[in-house]
């Protein structure tokens, strides 16, 4: 229908479609692409430029082609891509009536792509812009400059092949990324609902994730967060580390079949599970339940809600602060109680072959707060210490 254009060109219009080749636009772009190309080294990017599995995907080469879609009001953003796509929001100074849908396909200076493989379409009826390939290069980069905003606006991109996902800066109702072996990046987004799938590629969520999340990572994918906060998080990894520095919400379930859970400071109801990691928390506030089957726990439980910790294989290491108020039930094949805990009204019995310590400590109430230990093959071990000093033991 239309002759494909390499490279810079003239303002023409087709199809419905405000195609832009004008001087300023090129401009524009090529500064983009020059700030694309500083990736790897910016520090507030993080953008893991030296990482084989999204290296090309940062210095993403010379612009190809762009559009730039005439949409009123926008809705929606579906991407169906074998390379990598970036998605940020549309600079509202320079487009204030957030009516344009931007797209730019670039790649590396004679590569073999081939840009008018790229298909780019706005559907009035469906408020929404496709932007589909079978055929592209994998190592061309798409990138997309959309008015998303709250207020009935959906994402809803996928990437197979090595192809990586950016999001950055966005906030929309409903969000839905899947990759296959390529890396999603997310970074300070909002939405309603957020659902993050892969079947072998890195999760890394960057700032603060607002919403009700469900990132679903299978085979040997990690997920890595900065921050997330929502009243709803779940999170799940079969071989892949889990690891998130804060989590802030009403409730949060985290899994993983053979990787280990890190975690830095938690809040809210969350339970953990993995059946051959290690769970690590630095710090929590709020109801824990964590258990593994075959790996070792370690949590610090600074502010008391319900804690209940069980490994079936492995110990457990509980560590509180010194004027926590908590009724303990430790059970395991050992249980060992740091001398500098004070426990009244400490009961010992044994059942099997293990030993089960009751007590409480700062005279808490025995059915309001209570952390729960249990280790049947393992050993428990009960500590006080400051959370300054669990931190500094953790370096
Ligand atoms: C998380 O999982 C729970 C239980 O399966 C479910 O009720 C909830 O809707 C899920 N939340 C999200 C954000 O997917
Ligand atoms: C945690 O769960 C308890 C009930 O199990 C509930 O009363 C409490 O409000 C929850 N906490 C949060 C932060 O949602
Ligand atoms: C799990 O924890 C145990 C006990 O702390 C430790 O010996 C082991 O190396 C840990 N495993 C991993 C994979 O970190």
């Amino acid at each position: 229908m239309f002759a494909p254009r390499w490279g810079w060109g003239l303002g023409s219009l087709q199809l419905g479609q405000l195609q832009v080749w004008t001087a300023e636009a090129a401009g524009r772009w090529a500064c983009r692409a020059c700030q694309t190309r500083l990736y790897g080294s910016g520090p507030d990017e993080r953008w893991p430029g030296s990482d084989p599995e999204v290296s090309g995907f940062g210095p993403a080469g010379r612009t190809l082609k762009e559009w730039a879609l005439l949409v009123s009001p926008f809705g929606r953003l579906r991407a169906r891509l074998p390379c990598h796509l970036s998605v940020r929001p549309l600079d509202p100074l320079t487009y204030p009536d957030a009516d344009r849908v931007l797209v730019a396909v670039s790649g590396v200076e004679g590569g073999a792509q081939d840009p008018a493989r790229l298909q780019v379409k706005y559907d009035e009826a469906l408020k929404e812009v496709a932007i589909v390939s079978d055929t592209i290069d994998p190592q061309a980069t798409v990138e997309v400059n959309a008015p998303l905003k709250f207020g009935n606006t959906d994402l809803n991109i996928k990437s197979s092949g090595s192809g990586c996902i950016k999001v950055q800066n966005i906030e929309c109702d409903n969000c839905k990324i899947e990759t296959e072996h390529g890396t999603s990046i997310l970074q300070s987004v909002k939405s309603q609902k957020l659902h993050v799938q892969t079947r072998g590629g890195k999760v890394i969520c960057l700032g603060t994730v607002y919403g009700n999340i469900d990132i679903c990572a299978s085979d040997k994918s990690t997920v890595t967060v900065d921050k997330l906060q929502g009243s709803s998080v779940n999170i799940s990894t079969e071989d892949g580390l889990l690891k998130a520095k804060y989590l802030y919400t009403e409730s949060s379930f985290l899994s993983s079949a053979a990787g280990d859970i890190t975690l830095g400071s938690v809040h809210g109801n969350i339970t953990l599970q993995s059946k051959m990691g290690n769970i690590t928390v630095d710090s929590s506030s709020g109801c824990l339940k964590a258990s593994t089957h075959q790996g070792a726990l370690d949590v610090y439980v600074s502010q008391l809600g319900k804690v209940e910790l069980k490994s079936h294989k492995g110990s457990i290491l509980v560590k509180v602060t010194s004027s926590l108020q908590a009724h303990l039930q430790l059970s395991g094949k050992e249980v060992d109680v740091n001398s500098e805990v004070h426990v009244q009204e400490m009961a010992e019995a044994h059942k099997d072959d293990g030993i089960i310590i009751t007590g409480l400590m700062n005279q808490a109430n025995k059915h309001e707060k209570w952390i729960k230990a249990d280790a049947p093959k393992g050993t428990v071990s009960f500590r006080s210490q400051s959370w300054f000093q669990s931190l500094k033991l953790q370096d």
